[in-house]
């Protein structure tokens, strides 16, 4: 898989992108990240990419130009076309679901913008999707997609060391995740439940499925009602 981002803030994603799983999946080639800074694509020699919005009103909205111009040499970079997506609040919002459904792309094109906003032609005339990681306002799109680049990339066959973790994980069969429980099995006056140490794989299994569905319906009803809808 590759995963290009468009941004003003190459800078930001380089920690990330260089620890852990993120890491790891570069480094064994399940999926290469290029990032690119939109600024390189102003039309002036102030590296202006922004403006203010016609009709008044506050703050600074991304200019069309060098975000159109910095897209379509993206899109050049690599034969497959890929799937623009822009980050933004107005946007559907990121879940699980969505992860899966894009980790098995070829390739994504992510656009994080800054300041309030962009000109509407880009969401037009690029004709990417809206994705929002949630029902808050970031500074700029490059934390969400770094969210959204995490949540994918863990889910490319081999990222995990262990196959089976990704499909155990919360959100996967649409519940919460059951407990777990490590040495010791006594810590501070709590126990790891007997049926844990049982042996018995079949009860577990049947536990485990009954603590999923007992936490969700505590903590997230909204997921079993989700489910329902489908
Ligand atoms: N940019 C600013 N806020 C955002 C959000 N909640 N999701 C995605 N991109 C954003």
């Amino acid at each position: 898989m590759r995963i290009d981002v468009l941004t003003l803030f190459p800078q930001m994603f380089e920690s990330p992108l260089s620890h852990s799983i993120l890491k790891r999946a570069q480094e064994m080639s399940l999926v290469e990240i290029a990032l690119t800074d939109i600024r390189d694509f102003a039309a002036d020699s102030y590296r202006k990419i922004d403006d203010k919005p016609y009709g008044g009103g506050p703050g600074m909205v991304m200019m069309p130009g060098p975000v159109f111009d910095c897209f379509e040499h993206v899109q050049k970079l690599s034969p497959e076309k890929g799937r623009g997506i822009l980050l933004t609040p107005q946007g559907q919002r990121f879940d699980q679901a969505k992860a899966v459904e894009l980790s098995k792309e070829k390739r994504l094109i992510l656009i994080a913008g800054k300041y309030e906003g962009f000109d509407e032609r880009i969401r037009i005339g690029l004709g990417a999707e809206q994705i929002s990681i949630g029902d808050y306002v970031l500074n700029g799109g490059e934390l969400a997609a770094m969210v959204i680049i995490d949540a994918i990339v863990r889910l490319l066959p081999g990222a995990l060391g262990d196959e089976d973790s990704a499909k155990d994980d919360s959100f996967s069969d649409g519940l919460l995740e059951y407990p777990q429980y490590t040495r010791p099995e006594v810590f501070r006056d709590m126990k790891v439940p007997d049926i844990l140490l049982s042996g018995d794989h079949a009860k577990i299994a049947q536990w485990r499925k009954q603590q999923a569905l007992e936490r969700t319906k505590k903590w997230r009803p909204d997921l079993l009602k989700d489910s329902d809808k489908k």
